[in-house]
């Protein structure tokens, strides 16, 4: 069983034939309203992957709400624990280039009224052997007591550090499992400009030190990892991108459920990658997110 605390958002979509500069107004071409939310798309992910997963949320009680949540209903995720809040659902105003390359912000709305309570009792309310799933679109204390929690018991989590925060970067040590995309991985260890040679000597030396399991994603070029002192790799898909909103969330969520299924960590980072290939060929984060019948088809 896995755990999602997360996030819960209506993403607004605009597509246009190149991302703006800074002051610049560029003409859209398509825009579209869609089921998002860091938390949401990677407790969906999992759920589409053939998990049985459960998500602690706040949304507000407002007309996006239930739309927000539709695509999880459909998929039987447990949202018992899905509270209305008074306020705005969460929203994340999107903009996605010609190339597939994207803008975001991110207004957290109810997502914002999550405490370290919630975190607790999210926790409370999971057996030892399952999974907690996290990110960082929800108040870091929430996100704090979650992780603490899950510590003190048998209890695995998933740590994803996307959006990258200076909290993220503090609470990325209590995690079993971290997953960062290569500029989150930098940020975390304070270095930039790193070439695959230094990148994998920079996680063999965090892993060497705090013995948690490692996973940068590196877009098209797949995925690396440093599990139990092992250094995996994964290649997902050769693919042409329309949309990469929501890859990095299916990653983690198809990772989790592997996990979860008792898929050996090698053969979970490739069943991850090519879900978050797949993710990129379609429009929208939740509605892009692939079933696992035709991610088995292609690993
Ligand atoms: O990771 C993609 C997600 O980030 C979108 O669905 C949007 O809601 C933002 O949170």
């Amino acid at each position: 069983m896995i755990t999602v605390f997360g996030s819960v958002n209506m993403d607004l979509i605009a597509t246009t034939a190149r991302l703006p500069e800074p002051g610049e107004t560029v003409a859209g071409t398509s825009f579209a309203t869609a089921a998002g939310g860091k938390g949401a798309n990677q407790a969906l992910a999992a759920a589409r992957a053939g998990s049985s997963v459960r998500m602690v949320a706040a949304v507000g009680q407002d007309e996006f709400a239930a739309p927000a949540l539709a695509l999880l209903k459909d998929a039987g995720t447990d949202l018992s624990a899905v509270s209305p809040v008074p306020g705005p659902t969460g929203t994340a105003l999107i903009l996605v280039g010609g190339d597939g390359e994207n803008m975001i912000a991110v207004v957290p709305g109810a997502n914002g009224t999550l405490d370290a309570d919630d975190g607790a009792a999210a926790v409370a309310g999971m057996a030892d052997g399952d999974i907690l799933m996290l990110q960082m679109e929800i108040p870091a204390d929430a996100v704090e007591k979650a992780m603490v929690e899950a510590k003190s018991r048998a209890i695995r989590t998933l740590f994803n550090t996307a959006p990258l925060t200076p909290d993220a970067i503090r609470l990325a040590g209590l995690a079993t499992i971290v997953v960062a995309n290569e500029t989150e991985f930098e940020l975390l260890i304070g270095k930039s400009g790193l070439d695959a040679e230094s990148r994998l000597a920079e996680m063999q030396a965090l892993h060497a030190k705090t013995g948690q399991t490692l996973v940068v994603t590196l877009g098209g070029d797949g995925v690396v990892a440093l599990h139990d002192g092992q250094v995996l790799r994964a290649k997902g898909l050769v693919i042409d991108p329309v949309d990469t909103v929501g890859a990095g969330d299916t990653f983690c969520g198809y990772l989790a459920a592997s996990l979860d299924q008792g898929l050996s960590f090698e053969a979970a980072l490739r069943r991850a990658a090519v879900a978050g290939s797949l993710a990129c060929l379609k429009p929208g984060a939740q509605p892009a997110i692939p079933l696992f019948s035709d991610v088995d088809a292609r690993v």
